[in-house]
């Protein structure tokens, strides 16, 4: 007999796993994943020690790896270049070298792994011999100034060199104000109008970044990025950048870092009817890493429940360093699906 008079109980709908599955809300799979991949011009493939556990990868050794995520289930891959010093410059015209790393990379996995959805970063940061995702103007008092419209001229003509080389999705994540609206011309006056913009709508100017500049040797030689990228202590800044890239013509809207900033994805979930991306960075990676690594968490049920907290804050997709673990994981149980 039971002691109270509970005619509600909410413990029957957790009573069995086929009740628990029936009544989950929110669903993690590697459909859901985006694997960011480095590639590097060098013939070997180097583990990153900045970021364990990721490789910087030669060409031909993306490719296979391309094709191992695709066969997990991994159907998107985010391209980030590790540049050589010598061919860093102020103007960063590498980024734009229809012969560069990025394009030829593009053309490789499209012809090896055709359902490959591949996406493109687009900012200076690799490129450019200052480290910032935009040029840099140095003032004779010392000061510089990351300037805004003459960087979007540079990142059209990137958008478009990945676009022309076969990327499916161009991805700025340079901040700048306006690009989006730019490169959507861009692209449309080449007939790339078939070409979708992810644009990083809410980057945070965050201490988590640290092990991916590593990886890209990308830090900015002078100063912070706090003059483009946002303040973490805003939220409504992020809805009123929604609104300027949905109006500027992006198909998907992005947050970064995921975790410390699942709040900004839940308000933006209110604010926007386009499909919703994460980033879970370099630095949350780690963290969750050294941790495990330290035997103080389970790796895998601690990493599978991120992923799924950030999905339930609104996300549609996740960047994630674990998307290849996680969708191993996610294949050899079923679990949040
Ligand atoms: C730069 C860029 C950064 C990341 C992705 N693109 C670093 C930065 O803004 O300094 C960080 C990703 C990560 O930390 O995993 N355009």
């Amino acid at each position: 007999m039971p002691m109270f008079h509970l005619p509600i109980r909410p413990r029957r709908n957790r009573k069995s796993p086929a009740i628990r599955d029936l009544v989950r809300e929110t669903s993690l799979t590697a459909s859901h994943l985006i694997c960011p991949v480095f590639v590097h011009e060098g013939e070997d493939d180097q583990l990153i020690s900045s970021l364990p556990g990721c490789t910087r990868w030669s060409l031909k050794g993306l490719v296979d790896e391309a094709s191992r995520l695709f066969d997990l289930g991994i159907c998107a891959i985010d391209l980030f270049p590790a540049i050589p010093d010598s061919k860093k410059t102020p103007e960063a015209e590498e980024a734009f070298n229809p012969d560069g790393i990025i394009p030829r990379t593009i053309h490789a996995i499209k012809d090896k792994v055709p359902g490959m959805t591949i996406m493109t970063d687009v900012a200076l940061d690799p490129y450019n011999s200052d480290g910032h995702d935009g040029l840099v103007e140095f003032r004779s008092d010392g000061n510089f100034e990351i300037l805004n419209d003459e960087t979007i001229e540079v990142l059209c003509r990137q958008a478009l060199c990945h676009a022309d080389a076969g990327a499916d999705i161009i991805s700025p994540s340079d901040m700048m104000d306006g690009r989006v609206a730019a490169i959507r011309a861009t692209l449309d006056s080449e007939a790339l109008d078939d070409v979708s913009i992810m644009a990083y709508t809410a980057k945070y100017a965050s201490a988590l970044y640290g092990p991916f500049r590593g990886a890209l040797e990308s830090s900015p030689k002078t100063g912070d990025k706090k003059t483009y990228q946002m303040d973490p202590a805003n939220v409504r800044e992020a809805l009123r950048e929604a609104a300027l890239d949905e109006a500027e013509g992006a198909d998907i809207l992005l947050v970064k870092p995921a975790t410390l900033y699942l709040d900004v994805l839940a308000a933006m979930r209110q604010s926007t009817s386009l499909p919703l991306a994460a980033y879970h960075v370099s630095g949350e990676y780690l963290m969750l890493k050294s941790a495990a690594a330290s035997g103080w968490i389970d790796e895998k049920s601690a990493v599978l429940e991120t992923l799924l907290s950030i999905r339930r804050a609104g996300a549609d997709m996740i960047l994630s360093y674990y998307a290849p673990l996680a969708a191993e994981w996610l294949k050899q149980e079923s679990i949040y699906q």
